[in-house]
């Protein structure tokens, strides 16, 4: 039996933000991604607060966020003892914010009434999951906090912080949309609800990521791209997520490659994969793909896939994604000698459980490879 509820509550629309006027008499903590600090968009947000408000600003965030900033923001937090908490930043923020607040709920008793998540980012979907990656500094294992504790009250939708976006950082996040959609759409948990979710982001990334991608962009495009990422985090937050995840996680870990492009290296050649061995899976990406319009219904399933995997190339030389290690920056010794250690790390990633063919350590080490 199928059983969920998306209990996030969401605002979407350049108006969304007009919800923080509701509060007052509250101690409110937001937790803000460095870029905006000092920036005419953070002012807006603190003149549309209640001066009965107390508002305190906490900007210590940082990419890929270790488990030692979530401690140390914890410890902010217990002399402020915030009744409501605001994460306005990219996935990282977010995700931090999400250890913060459950941590203080959890452990310190702390009522926090609202934990309220503003993305600037297109990409994670983190305002409507149950996961928070955490990174162990140490080791340079990315961990995931599974937990539906951990999910924001509410997410707000707004395109006004994601127009300062720069291209590199709309491209990594949008492929993150496009990789969460695709990855959920066959994932071992998806179902025809997960399905109608991921179709629909999908749809909205090739259409809309191009254009956020220009200086053109206008705010529509942006709350479309905005969208997709969320629908995309609702439909990958019940169906799962594969082996992309799984092994992007370690590139991040090791090597600090940005989440997104990450997965977009990995992805055609995971869903090429994919799809030679297990044929429920290249049949729905071929059906996938003639329904997007990048083959006609009466093509071969080869020739739909093919065409599915050129719209995706097509779409990272678009958005001029480094389509391998080495032009990312990290040399090919460097990453040829830690393939086994990914490898071995990818197996025990949860995203790989939600992958549709259990693919083994030589099978991660070949894809490793093709992005050397
Ligand atoms: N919780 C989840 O469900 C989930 C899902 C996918 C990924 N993640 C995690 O999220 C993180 C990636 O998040 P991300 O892709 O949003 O990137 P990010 O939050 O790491 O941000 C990347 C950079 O862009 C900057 N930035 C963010 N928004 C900006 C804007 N509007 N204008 C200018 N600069 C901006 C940030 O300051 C940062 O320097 C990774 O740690 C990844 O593992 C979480
Ligand atoms: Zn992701």
């Amino acid at each position: 039996m199928n059983q969920w509820t998306f209990p996030t509550q969401i605002y979407a629309g350049p108006d969304s933000l007009n919800r923080l006027t509701e509060f007052n008499n509250e101690s409110i903590l937001i937790i803000c991604d460095p870029f905006l600090k000092d920036s005419p968009s953070l002012t807006y947000v603190m003149g549309l607060m209640d001066s009965k408000n107390k508002v305190t600003i906490y900007t210590d965030v940082v990419p890929d966020p270790p488990i030692t900033h979530v401690v140390k923001g914890i410890e902010f937090m217990e002399g402020i003892k915030p009744t409501v908490i605001i994460a306005i930043g990219g996935g990282s923020c977010i995700d931090m914010s999400k250890g913060i607040a459950y941590f203080g709920r959890k452990l310190k008793h702390m009522d926090i009434k609202s934990f309220i998540a503003v993305p600037t980012t297109s990409g994670t979907g983190s305002e409507v999951t149950s996961f928070a990656v955490l990174t162990d500094s140490e080791t340079q294992i990315k961990y995931p906090l599974v937990d539906d504790a951990v999910l924001p009250d509410e997410a707000l939708l707004t395109p006004l912080f994601v127009k300062t976006s720069p291209p590199s950082v709309t491209a990594f996040s949008g492929m993150d949309v496009l990789v969460h959609a695709l990855e959920a759409y066959v994932a071992t948990a998806a179902n025809n609800f997960t399905d109608a979710l991921a179709q629909q982001a999908i749809e909205l990334v090739f259409e809309y990521l191009p254009r956020c991608h220009k200086p053109t962009a206008t705010e529509q495009d942006r709350m479309s791209m905005h969208e997709a990422s969320c629908l995309a985090g609702l439909s990958f937050n019940k169906a799962g997520l594969g082996i992309v995840h799984a092994m992007a996680h370690q590139l991040g870990g090791q090597f600090h490659v940005p989440h997104g492009l990450a997965n977009s290296m990995l992805l055609p050649y995971v869903i090429g994969f994919n799809c030679s061995r297990n044929q429920e899976v290249a049949k729905k990406y071929a059906h996938l793909s003639a329904k997007l319009g990048f083959a006609s219904h009466k093509a071969s399933d080869g020739d739909k896939l093919g065409a599915l995997l050129e719209a995706i190339v097509k779409l990272q030389r678009t958005l001029e994604c480094p389509m391998t290690l080495t032009e990312f920056g990290v040399d090919k010794a460097t990453s040829e000698a830690k393939l086994n250690l990914m490898a071995d790390r990818a197996l025990e990633d949860m995203c790989y459980r939600f992958n549709p063919y259990p693919a083994n350590h030589d099978d991660l080490v070949s894809l490793y490879k093709k992005v050397l």
